[in-house]
């Protein structure tokens, strides 16, 4: 049951309260001496403290932590909630580490961040995928169709639970209801990465949210759209079937033993302002980009495009596309950039994304309105009629972490097709790898990936460098 305390402490009220008193003789090692230098005062080093007497401990919370947690869990709507400071990425460690431990089977929406990669690294998981609906004339994730859920559950009775990235980087949404009733009826849990989504259900029009929508595990990035520090983040649980102790003993692996006092009490004043006054700021932003949204359907050239035939689409991100002018997402980005101080979000092959959060005024909206329509003068048309297929499924021939034992060389790129993946390869931001370990090396990954570094996004891989790719050594890989 969700538990509201009414009456709170404020973390930092207390914190500043405590530290003039206290001569601290723990750690962290600066000792609050914030004359040591001048990073320190301007980092707040003053009220950075250890967990000490009085300040709870958020592996084992039991008072001002645990009120606060509650007070989350109470806002969102969850059973129960737990502060992260390691970001998501810690969360969605844990919950699949607590779900998937021993391994077995889970059916994952192929769409994932890296984080549920390595998760599936650790745990030994077998991934049962499934593919989202696609934009191949941007070349994005669309929504996962709860059908494609329920074909891969009626494949896969076994399976562990199934996970969802919902909303996307793009700010697409998934039919989170629908996907729970299915996995439920099955008695299997649903995890959803909501990482972009922390603001939804909360105020104005932002509407689809995993926690309302009865998703088992939800984890979302506070800093990435609500007023929190980098790395701020919260899981939630609601339900029977997840046991929570095994998440919260999975959250003493993966996250630090030492949370930042800093970090908590940014989550502790993030919840005490969504809860006052969320409503009303998530109200007039959405009220603010409604106005942008609007006004940019007179664009012509650099337009402002919303993905078609999502479940729902998250206002919270605007998608801008040079696609009728020819221009790619980075170029974009870096004339936003040099002609408008204007620091964009992502860029991806043809479109860019700009991301709004709580903390966004209507003023700035306007600037970045303004921009768009000076740029969009400065182009003719030229349609850039490239598609961007979506990459299949690929076999998978071994799992992730036998696959990074097994010995490896490296071939060129234009001769990897039909090898088997020996490293993780992704453009960052998203995030969603292209090549896997121990995955087939198919041509439609290939070909995504060209894309990739031909249109000049981040490309990451984990071994080979420039133009090459690790596989696995052809004959040695079988006996590893
Ligand atoms: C979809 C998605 N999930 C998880 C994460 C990880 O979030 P964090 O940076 O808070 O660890 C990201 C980060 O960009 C993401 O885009």
């Amino acid at each position: 049951m969700a538990y509201f305390a009414e009456e709170s402490e404020m973390l930092l009220e207390k914190l500043q309260a405590y530290v003039p008193t206290a001569t601290p003789f723990h750690m962290p090692g600066h000792k609050r001496n914030t004359a040591l230098s001048g990073y320190l005062s301007k980092l707040g080093a003053d009220v950075d403290i250890t967990e000490i007497d009085g300040f709870d401990d958020l592996h084992a919370p039991e008072s001002i932590l645990m009120e606060s947690m509650r007070r989350a869990a109470g806002l969102w709507g969850s059973d129960e909630a737990r502060y992260l400071v390691n970001g998501s990425t810690a969360g969605i460690l844990s919950a699949i580490y607590a779900l998937g431990t021993g391994g077995g089977k889970a059916v994952i929406a192929r769409n994932a961040h890296k984080s549920v990669y390595h998760a599936l690294e650790i745990t030994g998981l077998s991934p049962v995928f499934v593919l989202p609906e696609y934009d191949e004339a941007h070349g994005a994730f669309l929504s996962v169709r709860p059908q494609s859920i329920d074909e891969a559950l009626l494949k896969t009775p076994d399976a562990r639970f199934v996970l969802i990235t919902s909303p996307t980087y793009e700010g697409v949404i998934s039919d989170i209801k629908r996907i729970a009733e299915i996995a439920h009826a099955r008695g299997i849990p649903v995890i959803v990465d909501e990482a972009h989504g922390a603001h939804l259900d909360l105020g104005g029009k932002f509407a689809g949210g995993a926690v309302k929508a009865g998703a088992d595990i939800v984890i979302q990035s506070v800093h990435k759209t609500l007023p929190g520090l980098t790395q701020t983040a919260i899981m939630h649980i609601s339900g029977m079937l997840v046991n929570k102790a095994d998440v919260w003993h999975a959250l003493d692996i993966f996250e630090t033993s030492s949370p930042s006092y800093l970090l908590m009490a940014s989550l502790d004043g993030c919840t005490e302002f969504m809860k006052e006054k969320g409503r009303d700021t998530l109200t007039a932003l959405h009220g603010a980009l409604e106005s942008f949204f609007k006004e940019a359907e007179t664009l012509e050239r650099i337009r402002v495009w919303r993905p078609e035939g999502a479940f729902l689409f998250d206002d919270m991100k605007i998608l801008i596309s040079g696609k009728r002018a020819g221009v790619s997402g980075k170029r974009i980005m870096e004339i936003l950039r040099e002609d408008f101080s204007i620091e964009l979000e992502a860029a991806f092959c043809d479109y860019a994304v700009a991301m709004a959060g709580a903390g966004t005024t209507a003023e700035e909206l306007g600037r970045l309105l303004s921009a768009l329509r000076v740029m969009d003068g400065r182009f003719g048309l030229s349609e850039n009629g490239k598609r961007y297929p979506c990459p299949a499924i690929p076999e998978s021939v071994l799992d992730i972490r036998r696959a990074l034992l097994c010995p490896f060389e490296f071939v060129p790129l234009d001769c990897a097709e039909g090898r088997i993946s020996a490293e993780y390869a992704w453009a960052y931001p998203p995030g969603i790898p292209v090549f896997v370990p121990g995955e087939k090396i198919d041509v439609s990954s290939l070909s995504a990936w060209k894309n990739m570094v031909a249109d000049g996004l981040k490309t990451v891989k984990t071994r080979s460098g420039d133009g090459m790719l690790a596989v696995l050594s052809e004959n040695e890989y079988k006996s590893c």
